[in-house]
């Protein structure tokens, strides 16, 4: 029996990684669902395979490198090859926006460190780790946020912002260097979605948050690379 694409998401015992995965086994792929938290991750993973979707757990911090390193092992010894990854593990390091505390000029170094760290360089070293597993064929999703636009960049979050902006960087750097291959890497800004990250007040649901990160994750040969993109549609840097 010939095997389902593999796809690999991190950050997806919640919100838009856990609705990502659904979607993914939806649609047929067999899901590596990782978690920095083993109990919560397996506890996700365990929900979704209940109702029938292809979704296993491994253990994944993306800011730690022998973490990545384990995954990759794993992924290799177990799978062979991957299709997918969506690096979708984020946080938002800054102080709540709109107040002072949130002003770059009160904004505290080690903050703005935490969110390199996860939100630049653990998709960086994933991509290092897993791209080689696609073997000249995947998708790569670099879930971004209109708050890394240069096109709207306003005030506050520099933590985020810096972050996602730099993540943007990764996403054409990526690009280009896999221009020949048939690897294509995207960033995708999900809009305002209501998670723990989001907020009540968000817009849209995961459902819908999740669908443009699914649609870049899932496409065709001829479709975009170096791109981003929201709810399937490019949008300026
Ligand atoms: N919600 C929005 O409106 C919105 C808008 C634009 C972009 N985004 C982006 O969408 C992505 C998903 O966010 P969300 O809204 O679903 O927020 P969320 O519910 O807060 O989910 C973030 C996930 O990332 C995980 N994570 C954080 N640091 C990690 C690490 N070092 N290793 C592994 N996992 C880690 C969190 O797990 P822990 O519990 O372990 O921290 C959590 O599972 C993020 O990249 C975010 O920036 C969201």
């Amino acid at each position: 029996m010939t095997q389902p694409p593999i796809a690999v998401v991190t950050g997806a015992y919640r919100g838009l990684g856990l609705e990502t995965c659904r979607q993914l086994a939806e649609r047929g792929y067999r899901v590596v669902l990782t978690a920095r938290h083993e109990a919560e991750g397996r506890a996700a993973a365990e929900g979704l395979a209940a109702l029938g979707p292809d979704v296993r757990f491994h253990a994944l911090n993306v800011t730690d490198p022998a973490s990545v390193r384990r995954l990759a092992d794993d992924l290799r010894a177990e799978h062979g090859r991957i299709d997918c990854l969506v690096n979708n593990a984020g946080i938002f390091p800054d102080p709540e926006p709109g107040g002072e505390a949130a002003s770059i000029f009160r904004a505290d170094l080690d903050t703005v460190r935490r969110g390199f760290e996860t939100n630049t360089l653990g998709p960086l070293m994933l991509c290092q780790a897993l791209i080689p597993l696609m073997a000249g064929r995947g998708r790569v999703v670099n879930v971004s946020s209109g708050m890394g636009q240069l096109s709207d960049m306003n005030g506050c979050c520099p933590g985020y912002r810096l972050s996602k902006t730099a993540l943007n960087a990764l996403t054409r750097i990526l690009a280009d260097e896999l221009q020949d291959t048939g690897v294509k890497v995207n960033s995708v800004c999900p809009g305002w979605v209501r998670t723990e990250m989001g907020g009540p007040n968000a817009t849209l649901s995961v459902e819908e948050g999740a669908r443009g990160i699914v649609w870049a994750a899932t496409l065709p040969d001829d479709g975009p690379s170096g791109g981003f993109f929201r709810h399937g549609e490019s949008i300026p840097w």
